[in-house]
């Protein structure tokens, strides 16, 4: 479903593109994901719409944490999410480290993560809706009381397939 198909749900893209990190490693998995958003501030939750075929499912099924990195790199991006963990390590091919409060890994090249505990797992149709409490946030450089500094860091966003953008134009809506 993340293919080169158009469908409607290109629609709701340009969407931010992250790298989840699960499992504990040497038992553990990247892989790429847009479907992502925040749920809730009084209990700080996150979802994650994630197919029930990954590996990373798997993984975060048997270990109940996860992490979401943001990074620069759009090749690193589409390579993270068209192969499988299942056919390849994909630890080997990044270099990483472990997050503060779950083990799960994180990219060395990652500008900011969250750390996060699954809290539900939803199954519907052939995802899971993941939901993780968010234990732990870190933003490395370019991130301040607007959030993200587009001149300073680029966040790639997936339109469709293997096509991205960067947004870098930032407007501050009047009233
Ligand atoms: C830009 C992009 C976004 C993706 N978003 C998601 C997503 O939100 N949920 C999902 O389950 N798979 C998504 N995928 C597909 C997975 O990354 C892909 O199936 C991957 O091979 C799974 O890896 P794994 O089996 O090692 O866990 C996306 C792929 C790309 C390239």
């Amino acid at each position: 479903m993340w293919g080169t198909h158009l469908a409607w749900y290109h629609l709701l893209h340009p969407r931010p593109a992250y790298v989840i990190g699960s499992g504990e490693p040497p038992e553990g998995n990247f892989m790429t994901a847009s479907w992502v958003t925040p749920v809730a501030t009084d209990e700080p939750l996150v979802a994650l719409a994630l197919d029930r075929e990954t590996y990373t499912y798997k993984l975060v099924k048997k270990y109940g944490h996860f992490t979401i990195a943001i990074v620069e790199d759009v090749n690193l991006l589409w390579k993270l999410g068209t192969k499988s963990g299942e056919e390849v390590n994909k630890l080997e091919m990044v270099e990483y480290f472990k997050g503060k409060k779950v083990p799960s890994p994180i990219p060395k090249n990652a500008i900011g993560w969250i750390e996060a505990e699954v809290k539900q797992m939803i199954p519907v149709a052939e995802v899971d809706m993941v939901i993780g409490k968010v234990v732990h946030w870190e933003a490395v450089k370019g991130f301040g009381r607007r959030g993200w500094d587009l001149k300073e860091v680029k966040i790639p966003l997936q339109k469709a397939g293997r096509s991205f953008v960067f947004p870098c134009e930032e407007v501050l809506a009047k009233g």
